[in-house]
């Protein structure tokens, strides 16, 4: 078709969910927002995203158990806008893994897939138009868009590749709650937990310092540090209980990822996915949800589905 796309495609890929290795929050900028310094870790967890022409007459987006306005709308909107593309609408549909408004960059995985999978279908990827307009998105979207670990710095909109980290075990313990972004770096805000732009630079650089090569092993001082944390702990009191239960359940580490309310339980090394993996299923019963995750390959494919 003269628009680039093929009527009948249908295209699919997988959007990481992430976790915070660490999350340090810095000054308070004029805009709103706030500088910080964080390492991304894309999961083995993922939602799926598809997209195909739509039979409407207008564009899509399908999220079966997510009320509301879709951050993957943007994405089209911009796309279709910023690339000039005007093919026939499309529908993209989401099928949730990732625990909604919880800290995982859901929402945000699949706005960076949305964004991925209506360039291949629109038949003109440009990464460098891809990379633009992501962090015009959210905070969250750069670090998710080409998949693996990331430094994080500015508001959330640089992006530095860093090679995998050593292996390890993550517990996942979603909570039943969701917690508002801004509401915890407003709460972490006014308990005094910003650091100074000088203190943000050195623990930048002391990561990109131990994040040489593969295998890198993350700084034990920075692992799990979460300056959000005890804002997303005052504002949801399961916090403190699922910090307590990950680390009865034998984690090396519990912490907080993002601005919550889900905690993280790390088990360190080799063994620290089979351990996550025996915390996981001790603590189903219990702690309604609770998973265990491993990194996430490098970037998913987009791949043509029936
Ligand atoms: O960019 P995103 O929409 O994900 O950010 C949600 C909210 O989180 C912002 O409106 C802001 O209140 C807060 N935020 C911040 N500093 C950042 C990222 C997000 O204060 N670097």
């Amino acid at each position: 078709m003269a628009d680039g796309t093929t009527p009948d495609r249908r295209l699919a890929t997988r959007a990481f969910g992430k976790l915070n290795l660490c999350l340090i929050l810095g000054p308070l900028r004029e805009d709103g927002y706030h500088e910080l310094v964080s390492a991304v870790l894309p999961l083995d967890l993922a939602d799926t995203v598809t997209i195909e022409a739509s039979t409407g007459d207008s564009d899509q987006v399908v999220c079966p158990g997510v009320e509301g306005d879709n951050l993957a709308s943007k994405a089209i909107a911009s796309w279709r806008s910023l690339s000039g593309w005007d093919g026939a609408p499309v529908r993209v549909t989401i099928k949730k893994r990732i625990p909604v408004a919880a800290g995982m960059g859901g929402g945000s995985a699949d706005a960076a897939a949305a964004l991925r999978l209506v360039a291949a279908f629109s038949g003109r990827e440009d990464d460098a138009l891809l990379t633009e307009i992501a962090p015009t998105l959210g905070a969250d979207v750069p670090p998710l868009l080409h998949g693996g670990p990331t430094l994080v710095r500015g508001t959330g909109t640089e992006v530095l590749q860093l090679p995998t980290p050593q292996t390890a075990g993550y517990l996942i313990l979603p909570s039943n709650a969701g917690l508002s972004t801004p509401v915890v770096f407003r709460q972490a805000g006014e308990m005094g937990l910003r650091r100074s732009q000088a203190d943000l630079d050195l623990i930048s650089e002391s990561l990109q310092a131990a994040a040489k090569d593969e295998g890198w092993g993350f700084p034990p001082e920075l692992l799990g540090v979460n300056d959000l944390g005890p804002a997303a702990a005052v504002l949801e009191p399961s916090v403190s209980e699922a910090l307590s239960e990950a680390r009865e359940a034998g984690a090396d580490q519990a912490f907080v990822t993002g601005s919550g309310p889900t905690v993280i339980g790390y088990f360190h090394g080799n063994e620290g996915p089979m351990r996550a993996a025996a915390a996981a299923e001790a603590l189903g019963g219990r702690v309604p949800g609770a998973i265990a995750c491993t990194a996430s390959p490098r970037s998913a494919t987009i791949e043509e589905v029936q």
